[in-house]
């Protein structure tokens, strides 16, 4: 199968190609026959908010997103409203409850601003299931047809760390815009003139923070359960300060579409980043989400033009000489990198630009990156000491260090 046609119904939308989609994510050809768990790619990011009005109007006027689906009390939803939201092949639904009754609300209450669920795009719903459930996994909700007018979803739901699952999501049967309940909309959110037609074209990869001694656990449970494999492990020592520290591995479906580095904290002489999170999200969870851009700068400074803010880096940072000669030639000169604060990373198959957002909630938990890749498959191992120490800054200003 070739990558052109591994393309799914949103990339094609986006008119994203397999070409762009190998650049921009590491997308790679794979035979899914022999997958014990064939994941096609996301589906969408679920979020749980305190106000998901205001959080909507926020990933479309910062975000450049554009909304297209809707749920509410006027489609007769009762519990919360819904806000599904595009940019690129990248999906986000945004919910929040106005039923204090609503599980949503008891969700936000524990957890704060968040995602519940990162729903996967799969072929075959009832043999996902079935090879979950023997391996053991808790199958949340079993297989089931959701249909209206536009066909038939088959889903069904995984739990993973913490409250987080993976809703699994076979849309082959369904033309309808999103799920049955939901309805087409627009919004009169006019974008800024000479604002990019979108900011980011697809979800790169989504971390999770799990507790003190579970990394392994979760790494093997991706392994066996959902057959994604490990891309890259970091130990401990590779990402400390003298402070902080934490450990990392990277696991990835077939294709590689799906990417999921898991963090627990390592022990140091103050509080991890790691530990923060999962203190404040009052467990494991979604940490960041990588958003692929194949223009960064701009990005960048769109962003910042909305008041998005970003970690600060240091200038020492750029005028390291060990830095300069292990990023070498990058497509665009390092004073225009150092005057955004963007980090260069580079590995044997190529290099990547980055940027951390501070977290965008209340809570210092969730935030975003932004990743220009080009050709290294990696996450910006090289980046974590100089990153680690914003954060520590950052945390030292929280007073939660
Ligand atoms: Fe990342």
């Amino acid at each position: 199968m070739t990558l052109e046609q591994t393309l799914d119904d949103g990339e094609r939308l986006a008119q994203l190609d397999g070409e762009q989609l190998r650049q921009l994510v590491g997308l790679v050809e794979y035979g899914a026959s022999g997958d014990p768990f064939p994941v096609s790619g996301w589906d969408s990011l679920v979020w749980v908010v305190g106000n998901a009005v205001q959080t909507a109007h926020f990933f479309q006027s910062a975000f450049g997103m554009e909304l297209v689906v809707y749920s509410g009390p006027e489609t007769g939803n009762r519990d919360h409203h819904g806000f599904v939201l595009r940019s690129g092949a990248a999906r986000f639904v945004i919910t929040g409850a106005h039923d204090p009754g609503s599980p949503l609300a008891d969700h936000h209450r524990a957890h704060g601003d968040g995602i519940v669920d990162i729903a996967l795009s799969v072929p075959d719903v009832d043999r996902c299931i079935a090879h979950a459930a023997a391996s053991g996994a808790t199958v949340l909700e079993p297989p089931h047809d959701l249909t209206d007018q536009h066909g038939t979803v088959r889903v069904a739901a995984l739990a993973v760390h913490g409250d987080t699952r993976h809703t699994l999501v076979d849309r082959s049967r369904y033309t309808g815009p999103y799920l049955p309940g939901y309805v087409a909309r627009t919004s009169s959110h006019v974008k800024r003139a000479g604002a990019p037609e979108r900011l980011f074209h697809a979800v790169d990869h989504v971390v999770g923070n799990v507790e003190l001694g579970a990394m392994d656990r979760w790494v093997e449970f991706y392994n066996r359960v959902m057959g994604f494999t490990n891309m890259a492990e970091f130990v401990g020592a590779d990402i400390a300060t003298d402070y902080s520290a934490l450990m990392s591995t990277v696991v990835a479906n077939g294709n590689h579409r799906v990417t999921f580095p898991l963090n627990e904290p390592a022990l140091g002489k103050k509080k991890s980043q790691i530990d923060e999170y999962l203190e404040f999200y009052r467990g494991p969870g979604a940490q960041h989400v990588a958003l692929a851009t194949d223009d960064i700068l701009t990005t960048v400074d769109a962003l910042r033009a909305e008041g998005i803010e970003f970690l600060g880096t240091p200038d020492s940072y750029y005028e390291d000489p060990a830095l300069r000669a292990r990023i070498g030639d990058v497509r665009v000169p390092i004073e225009e990198l150092r005057t955004r604060g963007i980090l260069v990373d580079r590995d044997e198959d190529g290099y990547l630009l980055q940027i951390f957002t501070k977290p965008i909630g209340d809570r210092p938990t969730v935030f975003f990156e932004l990743i220009e890749r080009h050709g290294s498959l990696g996450f910006g191992i090289g980046n974590f000491q100089a990153l680690f120490e914003a954060i520590e800054r950052e945390q030292d200003e929280r007073g939660t260090f």
